[in-house]
């Protein structure tokens, strides 16, 4: 862990500075005392809000992983991340949310944050242009969780990255230029918290962006069948509308500049209809998108926005 690092991490129950105190952080002002290992600050509290559901998602991942035989590293795949050498519908919408990302909003020097980021392949991409990336997630496990990260250092070079509750972020007010997530938002037991978290950590005018989160039409079950091996396990899974993301935005002070279809709008563009719409010069595709978001059961949604205030 690197000074600049101790410098903006706070306490995640009470927010006030913390002082290395052997191989730990201590917080003096309400006593909360967290290891460091591995270089990776633990960040979680018993007294978290929520804490029980947390825990035990992180523990449920690897036990997944495990009984699905992908439990493994598997340095090749790894390192082409979010591209996968197969077909699949979740990972071709974070290669095309989070090029989005890279494209528009990631310049040498900035401070980035990701909330949710699993084994940190964000680093292939983030440390190589210069960025200063911080890492988080609930899950330290070291093959799919943050304790990967250090396979990536050793390709990129060094990051930070910290075990942190997203909804409780342990880091002051306006220390990052860029905030983001990948499918991760839709795992927090209260959404507008989270958001309000990542709004609350950025820079007055900085970027905050949820990417390739899973909706579904406000009709639509709130049981989405696509997610029911996860409920299982004990993930938290959960299927919001496009609408309650953006109620989450507004309410966190974020104005939302960007509203795209997570997958791009090659899908959407093959029906004729909304081809058309489409077409409509300035609004097209931010209609389009709605119109998919109301009609089909279940999608997915990226969001890009700035802190206002
Ligand atoms: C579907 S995975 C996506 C992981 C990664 N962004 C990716 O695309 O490979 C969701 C991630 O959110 C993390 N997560 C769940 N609840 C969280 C919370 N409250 N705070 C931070 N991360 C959380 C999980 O541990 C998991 O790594
Ligand atoms: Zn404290």
């Amino acid at each position: 862990m690197r000074p600049a690092l101790l410098e903006v991490l706070r306490c995640p129950v009470c927010s006030s500075e913390l002082a290395v105190d052997g191989d730990e952080l201590a917080c003096g002002s309400c006593g909360g005392r967290f290891s460091v290992e591995d270089g990776v600050p633990r960040m979680l509290d018993d007294r978290l809000p929520g804490i029980a559901e947390k825990r035990r998602e992180l523990e449920a991942w690897p036990e997944k992983a495990r009984a699905e035989g992908w439990y493994g590293e598997d340095d090749s795949t790894d390192l082409l991340l979010p591209s996968v050498p197969w077909d699949d519908p979740t990972w071709s919408a974070n290669e095309h949310s989070f090029n989005l990302l890279l494209k528009r909003h990631v310049r040498p020097g900035l401070r980035v944050l990701e909330v949710g980021a699993a084994r940190c392949w964000g680093a292939l991409h983030l440390v190589p242009r210069g960025v200063e990336y911080v890492a988080t997630d609930i899950l330290a496990d070291p093959v799919i969780g943050l304790g990967r990260g250090a396979f990536y250092e050793r390709h990129v070079g060094p990051f930070e990255r910290v075990q942190a509750d997203g909804e409780n972020l342990p880091f002051a007010p306006g220390s990052f230029d860029l905030v983001y997530c990948v499918a991760s938002l839709h795992h927090a037991l209260d959404p507008h918290r989270m958001v309000k978290e990542m709004a609350r950590v950025a820079r007055r005018g900085g970027v905050v962006a949820a990417l390739n989160e899973g909706t579904r039409a406000p009709g639509a079950s709130e049981d989405n069948p696509q997610q029911e091996s996860e409920k299982a396990y004990g993930i938290n899974e959960h299927v919001h509308t496009v609408w309650s993301y953006v109620g989450a935005f507004l309410a966190a002070r974020i104005a939302i500049t960007r509203l795209e279809q997570a997958e791009g709008y090659d899908v959407i563009g093959q029906r004729r209809r909304l081809r058309h719409v489409l077409r409509v010069p300035l609004v097209g595709r931010t209609a389009a998108t709605l119109l998919t978001q109301n009609l089909s059961e279940y999608s997915g949604i990226t969001i890009f926005g700035r802190k206002v205030v």
